[in-house]
């Protein structure tokens, strides 16, 4: 838990948790330093002689790592950013973490044997996937082609989930807790792509597709081969089932229910963020 006067470090702090757990911070009166490569000081997962500047005063972290926590190698370099944090006086560690996902319980396993004070916020799939990022265009084109088959997933709100990181930076009784954050229902890829649909006013259908015709899409529409074939592996293993269950941390970390995705579509429609291009 921090004091008020004390720095704290968001990465990840433009994108699409770290921002609101910036906002939210920096409303409560917490001074708040951004950690990404367009941050100053600059800060790169890649770089590490980046790392220091950027815990330097800095006292308690919300981490972040891009691209996804889950991917080879990814929880080596959260340990050895653990290791400079603690060093250099960070007490507090609070990883965004993903469920079901082997590399990501390495990363946590990393922060909990780090010395400093931890939390790990385990999320399920983001809501915001289909409004904030890669399935954005898809739901504007109106065809969402994903290989999400007919699994169900308890989406979760990314308002939740940043009130529950914020809650654990800046409020005491949320060390050494692994919060598992997922929203009060299952729905299928199928059913929250009909629920966008209605609330935006048009159609949009889900055609699921093989994990292969993904990753040759995304590719050809520019993401680099290993990478297009890490999320779609990674796809595979968090979408085979193991994950179609709701879990209780948004309910003990803030003593209340996290939101539907009825009432995130409603509240997204209304920006017109799906109006189609
Ligand atoms: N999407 C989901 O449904 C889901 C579910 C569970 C867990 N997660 C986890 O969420 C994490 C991603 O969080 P997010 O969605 O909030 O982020 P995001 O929206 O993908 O944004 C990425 C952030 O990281 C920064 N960044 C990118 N590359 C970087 C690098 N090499 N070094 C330092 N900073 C870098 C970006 O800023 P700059 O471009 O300025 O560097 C930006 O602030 C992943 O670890 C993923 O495993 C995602």
């Amino acid at each position: 838990m921090t004091n008020t006067n004390d720095l704290t470090l968001v990465l990840g702090g433009t994108g699409k948790t770290g921002r609101r757990v910036a906002a939210r911070l920096t409303e409560r009166g917490v001074p708040v330093r951004l950690g990404s490569r367009s941050a100053t000081p600059r800060f790169d997962w890649n770089d590490q002689n980046t790392w220091s500047a950027a815990v330097d005063g800095v006292t308690a972290a919300y981490v972040s790592y891009s691209p996804d926590v889950a991917f080879p190698g990814a929880a080596e370099t959260v340990a050895a950013f653990a290791d400079v944090a603690v060093e250099r006086g960070v007490r507090h560690l609070v990883l965004l973490s993903g469920r079901g996902e082997e590399g990501a319980e390495r990363a946590e396993q990393a922060v909990q044997e780090s010395g400093a004070a931890w939390t790990i916020v385990r999320s399920s799939w983001f809501m915001q996937n289909f409004s904030e990022d890669f399935l954005l265009d898809a739901v504007r084109a109106g065809v969402v082609a994903f290989p999400g088959g007919r699994v169900a997933e308890p989406f979760i709100d990314l308002e939740d989930l940043a009130d529950v990181a914020v809650a654990a930076l800046s409020e005491a009784g949320h060390e050494k807790q692994v919060y598992e954050v997922t929203g009060p229902a299952l729905l299928t890829f199928s059913e929250a792509v009909a629920v966008v649909g209605d609330a935006a006013g048009r159609e949009v259908v889900y055609v699921p597709i093989t994990p292969d015709e993904y990753a040759e899409g995304a590719i050809a529409e520019g993401m680099a081969a290993d990478i297009a074939y890490e999320f779609t592996d990674l796809f595979a293993t968090v979408l085979d089932g193991r994950n179609a269950h709701l879990s209780d941390g948004v309910q003990r970390a803030l003593g209340r229910e996290p939101s539907g995705f009825v009432e995130f579509a409603r509240r997204l429609a209304a920006t017109g963020v799906w109006s189609a291009q």
